[in-house]
């Protein structure tokens, strides 16, 4: 087991120096956000996103924090690419030890006329394509911390070394799987983001055998590309959405980032596992205005 308490220092506890982190959604957005603040504490990045070129903020975080950074254009919806890359990673990187699941697709349409291939897509991005990603890290990161360099035939049980620095998987869940606003009509992606937060129990329970932790993270809303989408089709939605907050706006990514690293970095939350990090600038803590109005 590796949740022995360590006695790192302030300084150290969000320290992931030598680490590397498989990132997805990370071409733009809060996934970038996440890059950008796990590079900042010296952990190298493997970002996979189904666009074709990620911003270029992305490639000037190796100059800036001194950290490997590669970029993988993935379809996460299709498991040989995720395995491809995951290969692909595990041959450019020294190890996979963080997994961050941010990739995610949202349709608004009424529960009464949702069509089929809403469903089928939303789930295949934000509930499958993320299990599988998040699978294929667990197997890298088991395979790491269980080699035997023994030759005995049959091989040893393997031990798991508690020097090794264990792992962590977060998923990208939503405030939406808390509380449901009435400017949005958004049933299958809330029910897609309720099925990845519902994985963190049983896989934190089937993994911490080998020290790898498993939490979600749910952002209140935040203004990305995602944001602005939304936004094009209903003009007043973020006008809504910062009434519903107690700080009458919305959260910019980088508002979000620190809650990730603190998931991410076993100095500072190596006892925490199995749970739902909600960082809504406290939409979910009260009946906000509107609903009275
Ligand atoms: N912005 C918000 O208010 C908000 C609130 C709660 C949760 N979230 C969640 O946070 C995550 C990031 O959202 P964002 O606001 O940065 O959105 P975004 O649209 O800016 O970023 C999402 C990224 O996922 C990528 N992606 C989509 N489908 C993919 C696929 N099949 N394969 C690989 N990559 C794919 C997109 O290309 C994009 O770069 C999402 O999971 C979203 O549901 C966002």
């Amino acid at each position: 087991m590796s949740s022995q308490p360590s006695s790192s220092s302030p300084t150290n506890l969000f320290s992931l120096s030598g680490q590397t982190a498989v990132i997805t959604g990370a071409a733009r957005g809060l996934g970038l956000a996440f890059a950008d603040i796990l590079a900042s504490a010296s952990c190298n990045i493997a970002a996979l996103d189904i666009l074709p070129e990620p911003s270029p903020t992305l490639f000037e975080l190796e100059s800036k924090y001194g950290v490997q950074i590669r970029y993988y254009k993935v379809d996460i919806t299709s498991p040989e690419q995720i395995q491809q890359a995951i290969e692909q990673i595990e041959a450019d990187f020294p190890s996979i030890d963080i997994n961050v699941n941010a990739a995610g697709v949202v349709t608004d349409e009424p529960f009464l006329t949702t069509t089929k291939s809403n469903i089928d897509q939303t789930f295949a991005v934000n509930f499958t394509g993320s299990f599988l990603v998040a699978q294929a890290c667990a197997n890298s990161m088991v395979r790491r911390l269980t080699k035997t360099d023994s030759m005995a035939d049959p091989p040893p049980s393997p031990t798991i070394d508690p020097s090794k620095s264990g792992g962590s998987i977060v998923f990208i869940a939503s405030i939406a799987t808390h509380i449901a606003s009435s400017a949005q009509r958004i049933s299958v992606y809330t029910a897609s983001k309720g099925a990845v937060r519902s994985l963190v129990k049983p896989l934190a329970m089937e993994l911490a055998p080998y020290g790898i932790r498993v939490n979600s993270l749910s952002p209140g809303y935040t203004m990305t590309d995602m944001m602005r989408g939304l936004q094009s089709q209903q003009p007043d939605l973020v006008k809504q959405f910062e009434q519903e907050t107690l700080f009458g706006r919305i959260a910019v990514p980088d508002e979000v980032k620190g809650a990730l690293l603190f998931l991410c970095a076993r100095g500072a939350s190596g006892w925490v596992t199995g749970q739902d990090l909600l960082v809504d600038g406290g939409a979910s803590s009260w009946k906000h205005p509107a609903v009275l109005s």
